[in-house]
Protein backbone atom coordinates (compact mmCIF):
# COMPACT_ATOMS: atom_id res chain seq x y z
CA UNK A 1 0.00 0.00 0.00
CA UNK A 2 0.77 3.38 0.46
CA UNK A 3 4.29 2.50 1.05
CA UNK A 4 3.46 -1.42 0.66
CA UNK A 5 5.03 -4.60 2.24
CA UNK A 6 7.40 -6.97 0.48
CA UNK A 7 8.51 -10.43 1.98
CA UNK A 8 12.14 -10.84 3.01
CA UNK A 9 12.43 -14.14 1.90
CA UNK A 10 10.87 -17.71 1.75
CA UNK A 11 12.44 -19.34 4.26
CA UNK A 12 15.80 -17.33 3.97
CA UNK A 13 16.47 -19.43 1.04
CA UNK A 14 18.05 -18.10 -2.02
CA UNK A 15 16.97 -19.86 -5.15
CA UNK A 16 19.52 -19.30 -8.86
CA UNK A 17 18.80 -16.15 -10.25
CA UNK A 18 19.38 -13.31 -12.55
CA UNK A 19 18.13 -9.99 -12.75
CA UNK A 20 16.77 -10.36 -16.02
CA UNK A 21 14.73 -7.66 -18.09
CA UNK A 22 11.52 -8.61 -16.17
CA UNK A 23 12.89 -7.92 -12.96
CA UNK A 24 13.85 -4.41 -14.29
CA UNK A 25 10.59 -3.99 -16.08
CA UNK A 26 9.05 -5.18 -12.32
CA UNK A 27 11.13 -2.14 -10.81
CA UNK A 28 9.67 0.02 -12.72
CA UNK A 29 6.44 -0.76 -12.26
CA UNK A 30 6.90 -0.31 -8.71
CA UNK A 31 8.38 2.98 -9.58
CA UNK A 32 5.06 4.13 -11.70
CA UNK A 33 2.63 2.36 -8.63
CA UNK A 34 4.27 4.47 -5.83
CA UNK A 35 4.68 7.56 -8.06
CA UNK A 36 1.41 7.87 -8.81
CA UNK A 37 0.41 7.35 -4.98
CA UNK A 38 2.89 9.93 -4.39
CA UNK A 39 1.83 12.58 -7.14
CA UNK A 40 -2.22 12.03 -5.61
CA UNK A 41 -0.74 12.81 -2.51
CA UNK A 42 0.87 15.93 -3.54
CA UNK A 43 -1.17 17.53 -6.03
CA UNK A 44 -4.33 18.29 -4.38
CA UNK A 45 -3.16 21.02 -1.66
CA UNK A 46 -1.41 22.69 -4.70
CA UNK A 47 -4.48 22.90 -6.91
CA UNK A 48 -6.66 23.88 -3.79
CA UNK A 49 -4.21 27.29 -3.03
CA UNK A 50 -4.94 28.22 -6.50
CA UNK A 51 -7.93 31.04 -6.66
CA UNK A 52 -8.99 29.75 -10.08
CA UNK A 53 -9.49 26.49 -8.88
CA UNK A 54 -11.16 27.70 -5.73
CA UNK A 55 -13.52 29.96 -7.40
CA UNK A 56 -15.01 27.18 -10.08
CA UNK A 57 -15.39 24.63 -7.05
CA UNK A 58 -15.19 26.02 -3.87
CA UNK A 59 -16.65 29.98 -4.27
CA UNK A 60 -17.26 29.84 -0.96
CA UNK A 61 -14.06 29.67 0.05
CA UNK A 62 -12.53 31.63 -2.85
CA UNK A 63 -14.43 34.44 -0.71
CA UNK A 64 -12.94 33.77 2.15
CA UNK A 65 -9.57 33.76 0.82
CA UNK A 66 -9.80 36.69 -1.27
CA UNK A 67 -11.82 38.69 1.16
CA UNK A 68 -9.05 39.21 3.47
CA UNK A 69 -9.61 39.18 7.39
CA UNK A 70 -12.19 40.85 8.69
CA UNK A 71 -14.71 38.17 9.77
CA UNK A 72 -12.92 35.21 9.30
CA UNK A 73 -9.91 34.25 11.23
CA UNK A 74 -6.45 33.54 9.12
CA UNK A 75 -6.96 30.03 10.77
CA UNK A 76 -10.17 29.07 9.34
CA UNK A 77 -9.67 30.60 5.75
CA UNK A 78 -9.74 26.99 3.74
CA UNK A 79 -11.73 25.09 6.38
CA UNK A 80 -14.53 24.04 4.37
CA UNK A 81 -16.02 19.93 4.49
CA UNK A 82 -16.35 20.12 0.52
CA UNK A 83 -12.70 20.92 0.17
CA UNK A 84 -11.02 18.25 2.71
CA UNK A 85 -13.74 15.59 0.83
CA UNK A 86 -11.64 16.87 -2.50
CA UNK A 87 -8.32 15.52 -0.70
CA UNK A 88 -10.08 12.99 1.27
CA UNK A 89 -12.43 10.91 -0.78
CA UNK A 90 -9.33 9.18 -2.23
CA UNK A 91 -8.49 7.66 1.08
CA UNK A 92 -11.88 6.33 2.16
CA UNK A 93 -12.54 4.54 -1.63
CA UNK A 94 -8.82 3.37 -1.92
CA UNK A 95 -9.75 1.57 1.83
CA UNK A 96 -12.60 0.26 0.24
CA UNK A 97 -11.39 -0.59 -2.88
CA UNK A 98 -8.46 -2.83 -1.37
CA UNK A 99 -11.20 -5.51 0.20
CA UNK A 100 -12.18 -5.76 -3.27
CA UNK A 101 -8.50 -5.59 -4.90
CA UNK A 102 -7.43 -8.58 -2.52
CA UNK A 103 -10.41 -10.70 -3.89
CA UNK A 104 -9.33 -10.08 -7.67
CA UNK A 105 -5.42 -10.10 -6.59
CA UNK A 106 -6.05 -14.05 -5.19
CA UNK A 107 -8.73 -15.24 -7.88
CA UNK A 108 -7.75 -13.09 -11.05
CA UNK A 109 -4.55 -12.63 -10.60
CA UNK A 110 -2.08 -9.67 -10.11
CA UNK A 111 -1.46 -8.27 -13.85
CA UNK A 112 -5.27 -8.30 -14.19
CA UNK A 113 -5.60 -6.27 -10.79
CA UNK A 114 -2.85 -3.79 -12.05
CA UNK A 115 -4.78 -3.06 -15.15
CA UNK A 116 -7.87 -2.58 -13.30
CA UNK A 117 -6.15 0.02 -11.26
CA UNK A 118 -4.49 1.61 -14.11
CA UNK A 119 -7.84 1.83 -15.45
CA UNK A 120 -9.32 3.29 -12.29
CA UNK A 121 -6.54 5.69 -12.52
CA UNK A 122 -7.02 6.95 -16.45
CA UNK A 123 -10.72 7.61 -15.87
CA UNK A 124 -10.15 9.45 -12.68
CA UNK A 125 -7.74 11.39 -14.06
CA UNK A 126 -9.28 12.39 -17.32
CA UNK A 127 -12.43 13.19 -14.93
CA UNK A 128 -10.36 15.29 -12.59
CA UNK A 129 -8.46 16.63 -15.68
CA UNK A 130 -11.90 18.07 -17.58
CA UNK A 131 -13.94 18.55 -14.29
CA UNK A 132 -17.23 20.74 -15.04
CA UNK A 133 -18.71 20.83 -11.52
CA UNK A 134 -17.82 19.39 -7.75
CA UNK A 135 -19.62 16.38 -8.24
CA UNK A 136 -17.06 15.10 -11.28
CA UNK A 137 -13.96 16.44 -9.71
CA UNK A 138 -15.10 14.46 -6.78
CA UNK A 139 -16.12 10.99 -8.50
CA UNK A 140 -12.47 11.68 -10.24
CA UNK A 141 -10.67 11.46 -6.55
CA UNK A 142 -13.03 8.60 -5.72
CA UNK A 143 -12.05 6.77 -8.90
CA UNK A 144 -8.22 7.43 -8.23
CA UNK A 145 -8.60 5.81 -4.53
CA UNK A 146 -10.01 2.98 -6.36
CA UNK A 147 -6.53 3.03 -8.43
CA UNK A 148 -4.84 3.40 -5.24
CA UNK A 149 -6.75 0.48 -3.38
CA UNK A 150 -6.32 -1.91 -6.36
CA UNK A 151 -2.45 -0.81 -7.23
CA UNK A 152 -1.66 -0.61 -4.08
CA UNK A 153 -2.31 -4.09 -3.39
CA UNK A 154 -1.15 -5.69 -6.56
CA UNK A 155 1.95 -4.13 -7.40
CA UNK A 156 3.92 -4.24 -4.23
CA UNK A 157 2.79 -8.44 -4.33
CA UNK A 158 3.80 -8.82 -7.64
CA UNK A 159 7.29 -7.17 -6.84
CA UNK A 160 7.54 -9.45 -3.72
CA UNK A 161 6.79 -12.66 -6.31
CA UNK A 162 8.69 -11.71 -9.45
CA UNK A 163 12.05 -10.04 -8.03
CA UNK A 164 14.87 -12.42 -6.62
CA UNK A 165 15.01 -12.39 -2.89
CA UNK A 166 17.96 -10.44 -2.57
CA UNK A 167 16.48 -7.48 -3.39
CA UNK A 168 12.80 -7.47 -2.13
CA UNK A 169 13.52 -5.51 0.82
CA UNK A 170 15.01 -3.04 -1.18
CA UNK A 171 12.15 -2.78 -2.94
CA UNK A 172 10.61 -1.91 0.16
CA UNK A 173 11.89 1.41 0.51
CA UNK A 174 12.35 2.39 -3.28
CA UNK A 175 8.41 2.02 -3.14
CA UNK A 176 8.57 4.81 -0.17
CA UNK A 177 11.11 6.89 -2.08
CA UNK A 178 9.01 6.46 -5.12
CA UNK A 179 6.19 7.82 -3.17
CA UNK A 180 8.03 11.02 -2.07
CA UNK A 181 9.53 11.46 -5.69
CA UNK A 182 5.96 11.54 -6.35
CA UNK A 183 4.81 13.75 -4.07
CA UNK A 184 7.66 16.24 -5.30
CA UNK A 185 6.91 16.02 -8.74
CA UNK A 186 3.24 17.11 -8.23
CA UNK A 187 4.55 19.94 -6.12
CA UNK A 188 6.88 20.96 -8.77
CA UNK A 189 4.15 20.92 -11.17
CA UNK A 190 2.04 23.10 -9.32
CA UNK A 191 4.85 25.59 -8.56
CA UNK A 192 4.73 25.95 -12.57
CA UNK A 193 1.14 25.05 -13.84
CA UNK A 194 -0.09 28.30 -10.74
CA UNK A 195 1.78 30.35 -13.38
CA UNK A 196 -0.57 29.56 -16.30
CA UNK A 197 -2.85 33.00 -17.28
CA UNK A 198 -6.44 31.94 -18.22
CA UNK A 199 -7.26 29.72 -15.29
CA UNK A 200 -6.35 26.21 -16.34
CA UNK A 201 -3.37 25.47 -14.62
CA UNK A 202 -5.31 23.45 -12.16
CA UNK A 203 -6.46 20.95 -15.11
CA UNK A 204 -3.10 20.34 -15.97
CA UNK A 205 -1.61 19.29 -12.73
CA UNK A 206 -4.60 16.96 -12.29
CA UNK A 207 -4.35 15.70 -15.72
CA UNK A 208 -0.63 15.25 -15.50
CA UNK A 209 -1.32 12.42 -13.18
CA UNK A 210 -2.24 10.07 -16.67
CA UNK A 211 1.57 10.18 -17.54
CA UNK A 212 2.18 7.32 -14.47
CA UNK A 213 -1.53 6.15 -14.52
CA UNK A 214 -0.39 5.56 -18.70
CA UNK A 215 2.64 3.82 -17.63
CA UNK A 216 1.12 1.23 -14.88
CA UNK A 217 -1.19 0.51 -17.40
CA UNK A 218 1.15 -0.60 -19.82
CA UNK A 219 3.23 -2.17 -18.31
CA UNK A 220 0.38 -4.20 -16.62
CA UNK A 221 -0.41 -5.27 -19.77
CA UNK A 222 3.29 -6.09 -20.87
CA UNK A 223 4.80 -7.76 -17.85
CA UNK A 224 3.56 -11.75 -17.07
CA UNK A 225 1.26 -12.92 -14.33
CA UNK A 226 3.13 -14.09 -11.84
CA UNK A 227 4.04 -17.89 -11.28
CA UNK A 228 2.93 -17.57 -7.76
CA UNK A 229 -0.33 -16.62 -9.02
CA UNK A 230 -0.63 -18.90 -11.82
CA UNK A 231 -0.18 -22.23 -9.39
CA UNK A 232 -2.19 -20.48 -6.92
CA UNK A 233 -4.89 -21.01 -9.82
CA UNK A 234 -3.80 -24.09 -10.86
CA UNK A 235 -1.85 -23.49 -13.97
CA UNK A 236 1.04 -25.34 -13.16
CA UNK A 237 2.77 -25.65 -16.60
CA UNK A 238 2.62 -21.99 -17.05
CA UNK A 239 3.87 -21.06 -14.08
CA UNK A 240 7.16 -23.36 -14.10
CA UNK A 241 7.46 -21.52 -17.75
CA UNK A 242 6.70 -18.81 -16.13
CA UNK A 243 9.34 -19.22 -13.74
CA UNK A 244 12.32 -20.43 -16.20
CA UNK A 245 11.86 -17.03 -18.15
CA UNK A 246 12.05 -14.77 -15.08
CA UNK A 247 14.76 -16.14 -13.63
CA UNK A 248 16.82 -16.49 -16.93
CA UNK A 249 17.36 -20.53 -16.18
CA UNK A 250 15.87 -23.70 -16.47
CA UNK A 251 17.44 -24.82 -13.07
CA UNK A 252 14.58 -23.62 -11.45
CA UNK A 253 12.91 -26.84 -9.52
CA UNK A 254 13.66 -25.97 -6.22
CA UNK A 255 11.86 -22.66 -6.25
CA UNK A 256 8.99 -24.09 -7.78
CA UNK A 257 8.69 -27.16 -5.92
CA UNK A 258 8.62 -24.60 -2.98
CA UNK A 259 5.97 -22.60 -4.60
CA UNK A 260 3.46 -25.59 -5.03
CA UNK A 261 4.08 -26.51 -1.32
CA UNK A 262 3.69 -22.91 -0.32
CA UNK A 263 0.29 -23.12 -2.33
CA UNK A 264 -0.95 -25.90 -0.95
CA UNK A 265 -0.52 -24.75 2.96
CA UNK A 266 -1.64 -21.53 1.87
CA UNK A 267 -5.10 -23.19 0.37
CA UNK A 268 -5.27 -24.97 3.75
CA UNK A 269 -5.35 -21.96 6.12
CA UNK A 270 -8.34 -21.00 5.97
CA UNK A 271 -8.92 -18.22 8.33
CA UNK A 272 -6.00 -16.06 8.49
CA UNK A 273 -7.33 -13.94 10.15
CA UNK A 274 -8.65 -16.04 12.96
CA UNK A 275 -5.13 -16.42 13.09
CA UNK A 276 -4.20 -12.94 13.02
CA UNK A 277 -6.11 -12.70 16.64
CA UNK A 278 -4.57 -15.36 18.51
CA UNK A 279 -3.08 -14.53 21.47
CA UNK A 280 0.92 -15.42 20.33
CA UNK A 281 -0.06 -13.03 16.86
CA UNK A 282 -1.09 -10.35 19.16
CA UNK A 283 2.50 -8.34 19.47
CA UNK A 284 2.66 -7.87 15.84
CA UNK A 285 -0.67 -7.07 15.39
CA UNK A 286 -0.57 -4.50 18.40
CA UNK A 287 2.75 -3.29 16.69
CA UNK A 288 1.50 -2.55 13.09
CA UNK A 289 -1.74 -0.96 14.00
CA UNK A 290 -0.31 1.57 16.52
CA UNK A 291 2.83 2.43 13.77
CA UNK A 292 -0.13 3.07 11.27
CA UNK A 293 -2.30 4.87 13.61
CA UNK A 294 1.01 6.71 15.27
CA UNK A 295 2.53 7.29 11.48
CA UNK A 296 -0.08 9.96 10.62
CA UNK A 297 -1.06 11.26 14.21
CA UNK A 298 2.82 12.13 13.57
CA UNK A 299 1.04 15.15 11.62
CA UNK A 300 2.72 14.43 8.40
CA UNK A 301 -0.28 14.33 5.73
CA UNK A 302 -1.13 18.19 7.02
CA UNK A 303 1.92 18.95 5.60
CA UNK A 304 2.28 16.59 2.58
CA UNK A 305 -1.35 17.57 1.68
CA UNK A 306 -1.96 20.77 2.27
CA UNK A 307 1.68 22.35 3.15
CA UNK A 308 0.49 25.41 0.28
CA UNK A 309 -2.46 25.69 2.08
CA UNK A 310 -0.83 26.15 5.44
CA UNK A 311 1.78 28.14 4.10
CA UNK A 312 -0.93 30.78 2.68
CA UNK A 313 -2.19 30.72 5.69
CA UNK A 314 0.13 31.87 7.91
CA UNK A 315 0.99 34.96 5.24
CA UNK A 316 3.08 33.64 2.51
CA UNK A 317 1.80 34.74 -1.11
CA UNK A 318 0.88 32.03 -3.42
CA UNK A 319 4.14 31.62 -5.02
CA UNK A 320 6.33 31.16 -1.69
CA UNK A 321 3.61 28.96 -0.27
CA UNK A 322 3.89 26.57 -3.60
CA UNK A 323 7.89 27.33 -3.94
CA UNK A 324 8.14 26.31 -0.05
CA UNK A 325 6.04 23.08 -0.36
CA UNK A 326 8.69 22.06 -3.29
CA UNK A 327 11.40 22.47 -0.81
CA UNK A 328 9.74 20.35 1.55
CA UNK A 329 8.82 17.91 -0.56
CA UNK A 330 12.96 17.48 -1.74
CA UNK A 331 13.53 17.46 2.16
CA UNK A 332 11.33 14.45 1.77
CA UNK A 333 13.22 12.51 -1.05
CA UNK A 334 16.28 13.24 0.11
CA UNK A 335 15.63 12.39 3.74
CA UNK A 336 14.48 8.63 2.54
CA UNK A 337 17.74 8.22 0.73
CA UNK A 338 18.90 8.55 4.18
CA UNK A 339 16.90 6.01 6.05
CA UNK A 340 17.74 3.68 2.88
CA UNK A 341 21.32 3.43 3.88
CA UNK A 342 21.31 3.77 7.74
CA UNK A 343 18.06 1.42 8.58
CA UNK A 344 20.16 -1.80 8.82
CA UNK A 345 23.65 -0.13 10.18
CA UNK A 346 21.86 2.37 13.15
CA UNK A 347 18.85 0.22 13.66
CA UNK A 348 14.71 1.13 13.76
CA UNK A 349 14.90 1.86 17.34
CA UNK A 350 17.64 4.81 16.65
CA UNK A 351 15.98 5.87 13.73
CA UNK A 352 12.94 6.53 15.24
CA UNK A 353 13.64 8.00 19.10
CA UNK A 354 15.73 10.42 17.21
CA UNK A 355 13.39 11.63 15.14
CA UNK A 356 10.85 11.86 18.15
CA UNK A 357 13.25 13.77 19.21
CA UNK A 358 13.48 16.26 15.95
CA UNK A 359 9.73 16.28 15.04
CA UNK A 360 8.78 17.20 18.50
CA UNK A 361 11.30 20.06 19.13
CA UNK A 362 10.45 21.63 15.26
CA UNK A 363 6.74 21.17 16.16
CA UNK A 364 6.64 23.36 19.13
CA UNK A 365 9.31 25.70 17.67
CA UNK A 366 6.66 26.21 14.65
CA UNK A 367 3.32 26.34 17.56
CA UNK A 368 5.24 29.38 19.31
CA UNK A 369 6.07 31.40 16.69
CA UNK A 370 2.82 30.96 15.27
CA UNK A 371 1.46 31.69 17.92
CA UNK A 372 2.78 35.02 18.59
CA UNK A 373 3.24 35.83 15.26
CA UNK A 374 0.01 34.89 13.68
CA UNK A 375 -3.10 35.77 15.16
CA UNK A 376 -6.87 35.68 13.84
CA UNK A 377 -6.95 38.89 11.94
CA UNK A 378 -3.20 39.60 11.74
CA UNK A 379 -0.34 37.88 10.46
CA UNK A 380 2.89 39.80 11.48
CA UNK A 381 5.47 37.01 9.83
CA UNK A 382 8.76 38.99 9.25
CA UNK A 383 10.77 37.28 6.08
CA UNK A 384 13.12 35.61 9.10
CA UNK A 385 10.81 34.47 11.08
CA UNK A 386 8.95 32.86 7.51
CA UNK A 387 11.82 31.55 6.72
CA UNK A 388 12.00 29.85 10.54
CA UNK A 389 9.37 28.57 9.82
CA UNK A 390 10.18 26.64 6.40
CA UNK A 391 13.03 25.29 8.47
CA UNK A 392 11.60 24.34 11.16
CA UNK A 393 8.92 22.30 8.43
CA UNK A 394 11.85 21.07 6.53
CA UNK A 395 13.78 19.89 10.03
CA UNK A 396 10.63 18.20 10.60
CA UNK A 397 10.02 16.64 7.39
CA UNK A 398 13.34 14.77 7.13
CA UNK A 399 13.11 13.84 10.64
CA UNK A 400 9.33 11.79 9.26
CA UNK A 401 11.07 10.74 5.55
CA UNK A 402 14.08 8.92 8.00
CA UNK A 403 11.84 7.19 10.09
CA UNK A 404 7.79 7.10 10.32
CA UNK A 405 7.72 7.37 6.60
CA UNK A 406 9.48 4.11 5.65
CA UNK A 407 9.49 2.19 8.59
CA UNK A 408 5.91 2.35 9.56
CA UNK A 409 5.86 -0.19 6.22
CA UNK A 410 9.22 -1.68 7.03
CA UNK A 411 8.64 -2.84 10.08
CA UNK A 412 4.76 -4.68 9.63
CA UNK A 413 6.45 -6.82 6.67
CA UNK A 414 8.69 -8.03 8.33
CA UNK A 415 7.39 -9.43 11.81
CA UNK A 416 4.01 -10.59 11.19
CA UNK A 417 4.74 -14.36 11.19
CA UNK A 418 4.45 -16.37 7.69
CA UNK A 419 1.38 -18.01 8.39
CA UNK A 420 -0.65 -14.10 9.02
CA UNK A 421 1.66 -11.88 6.84
CA UNK A 422 -0.93 -11.65 4.24
CA UNK A 423 -3.93 -10.76 6.81
CA UNK A 424 -1.74 -8.83 8.45
CA UNK A 425 -0.64 -6.43 5.85
CA UNK A 426 -3.99 -5.96 4.77
CA UNK A 427 -4.75 -4.91 8.03
CA UNK A 428 -1.78 -2.42 8.05
CA UNK A 429 -3.11 -1.21 4.99
CA UNK A 430 -6.53 -0.28 5.97
CA UNK A 431 -5.69 1.29 8.69
CA UNK A 432 -2.74 3.26 7.55
CA UNK A 433 -5.31 4.44 4.68
CA UNK A 434 -8.32 5.17 7.25
CA UNK A 435 -6.36 7.45 9.48
CA UNK A 436 -4.72 9.26 6.55
CA UNK A 437 -8.48 9.66 5.69
CA UNK A 438 -9.50 11.15 8.75
CA UNK A 439 -6.10 13.77 8.62
CA UNK A 440 -7.44 14.75 5.06
CA UNK A 441 -10.47 15.21 5.87
CA UNK A 442 -10.43 16.74 9.88
CA UNK A 443 -7.01 18.95 9.11
CA UNK A 444 -8.54 22.69 8.34
CA UNK A 445 -11.12 22.21 10.54
CA UNK A 446 -8.80 21.20 13.21
CA UNK A 447 -6.19 23.99 11.98
CA UNK A 448 -9.09 26.12 12.23
CA UNK A 449 -10.10 25.65 16.09
CA UNK A 450 -6.89 24.82 17.53
CA UNK A 451 -4.96 27.20 15.61
CA UNK A 452 -1.49 27.35 16.05
CA UNK A 453 -2.30 24.64 18.90
CA UNK A 454 -2.42 21.57 16.21
CA UNK A 455 1.39 21.48 16.23
CA UNK A 456 1.10 20.78 19.77
CA UNK A 457 -1.75 18.35 19.31
CA UNK A 458 0.79 16.80 16.50
CA UNK A 459 3.90 17.13 19.40
CA UNK A 460 1.90 15.81 22.42
CA UNK A 461 1.45 12.38 19.68
CA UNK A 462 4.81 12.25 19.11
CA UNK A 463 5.86 12.12 22.37
CA UNK A 464 3.43 9.61 23.07
CA UNK A 465 4.49 7.34 20.39
CA UNK A 466 8.62 7.89 21.31
CA UNK A 467 7.57 6.19 24.58
CA UNK A 468 6.00 3.41 22.75
CA UNK A 469 9.35 2.73 20.55
CA UNK A 470 11.38 3.19 23.75
CA UNK A 471 9.31 0.41 25.97
CA UNK A 472 7.56 -1.31 23.14
CA UNK A 473 9.30 -1.88 20.32
CA UNK A 474 12.08 -4.03 19.78
CA UNK A 475 14.69 -3.62 17.47
CA UNK A 476 14.34 -5.96 14.26
CA UNK A 477 18.02 -5.21 12.83
CA UNK A 478 19.16 -7.90 10.90
CA UNK A 479 17.07 -10.69 12.81
CA UNK A 480 15.77 -13.06 10.19
CA UNK A 481 11.98 -13.59 10.04
CA UNK A 482 12.18 -17.17 11.34
CA UNK A 483 14.13 -16.26 14.49
CA UNK A 484 11.92 -13.22 15.10
CA UNK A 485 10.29 -15.50 17.63
CA UNK A 486 12.94 -16.63 19.58
CA UNK A 487 15.12 -13.41 19.22
CA UNK A 488 12.72 -10.94 20.11
CA UNK A 489 9.31 -11.82 21.24
CA UNK A 490 10.59 -14.55 23.78
CA UNK A 491 12.97 -12.15 25.23
CA UNK A 492 10.98 -8.82 25.15
CA UNK A 493 9.88 -7.77 28.59
CA UNK A 494 6.34 -7.29 27.92
CA UNK A 495 5.51 -9.02 24.92
CA UNK A 496 7.00 -12.50 26.52
CA UNK A 497 4.15 -12.92 27.92
CA UNK A 498 2.32 -13.62 24.66
CA UNK A 499 4.47 -16.47 23.78
CA UNK A 500 3.60 -19.36 26.09
CA UNK A 501 4.08 -22.54 23.80
CA UNK A 502 0.72 -24.02 24.38
CA UNK A 503 -1.17 -21.00 22.28
CA UNK A 504 0.95 -22.18 19.46
CA UNK A 505 -1.50 -22.75 16.78
CA UNK A 506 -2.95 -22.64 13.59
CA UNK A 507 -6.95 -22.67 12.09
CA UNK A 508 -6.56 -24.93 9.05
CA UNK A 509 -9.55 -26.01 7.50
CA UNK A 510 -11.76 -24.64 10.51
CA UNK A 511 -9.79 -27.03 12.87
CA UNK A 512 -6.77 -25.76 15.59
CA UNK A 513 -3.80 -27.54 14.52
CA UNK A 514 -0.28 -26.95 16.33
CA UNK A 515 1.38 -24.33 13.82
CA UNK A 516 5.03 -24.51 13.96
CA UNK A 517 6.43 -22.54 11.67
CA UNK A 518 5.90 -24.38 8.25
CA UNK A 519 8.05 -22.24 6.07
CA UNK A 520 5.70 -20.92 3.62
CA UNK A 521 5.58 -17.44 2.93
CA UNK A 522 1.70 -16.44 2.26
CA UNK A 523 2.77 -12.60 2.09
CA UNK A 524 3.02 -13.88 -1.73
CA UNK A 525 -1.09 -14.96 -1.56
CA UNK A 526 -3.15 -12.36 -0.22
C1 LIG B 1 2.82 7.67 4.39
C2 LIG B 1 1.99 8.64 3.59
C3 LIG B 1 2.76 9.95 3.47
C4 LIG B 1 4.12 9.72 2.90
C5 LIG B 1 4.92 10.99 2.90
C6 LIG B 1 4.14 7.49 3.71
O1 LIG B 1 4.90 6.56 4.41
O2 LIG B 1 2.15 6.43 4.51
O3 LIG B 1 0.75 8.81 4.22
O4 LIG B 1 2.05 10.84 2.65
O5 LIG B 1 4.82 8.73 3.64
O6 LIG B 1 6.18 10.82 2.32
Amino acid sequence: MTGGGFATSANGVEFEAKITPIVIISCIMAATGGLMFGYDVGVSGGVTSMPDFLEKFFPVVYRKVQAGTEKDSNYCKYDNQGLQLFTSSLYLAGLTATFFASYTTRTRGRRLTMLIAGVFFIIGVALNAGAQDLAMLIAGRILLGCGVGFANQAVPLFLSEIAPTRIRGGLNILFQLNITIGILFANLVNYGTAKIKGGWGWRLSLGLAGIPALLLTVGALLVTETPNSLVERGRLDEGKAVLRRIRGTDNVEPEFADLLEASRLAKEVKHPFRNLLQRKNRPQLVIAVALQIFQQCTGINAIMFYAPVLFNTVGFGNDASLYSAVVTGAVNVLSTVVSIYSVDKVGRRFLLLEAGVQMFFSQVVIAIILGIKVTDHSTNLSKSFAILVVVMICTYVAAFAWSWGPLGWLIPSETFPLETRSAGQSVTVCVNLLFTFIIAQAFLSMLCHFKFGIFIFFSAWVLVMSFFVMFLLPETKNVPIEEMTERVWKKHWFWARFMDDHNDQVFVNGKKSNGKSNGFDPSTRL
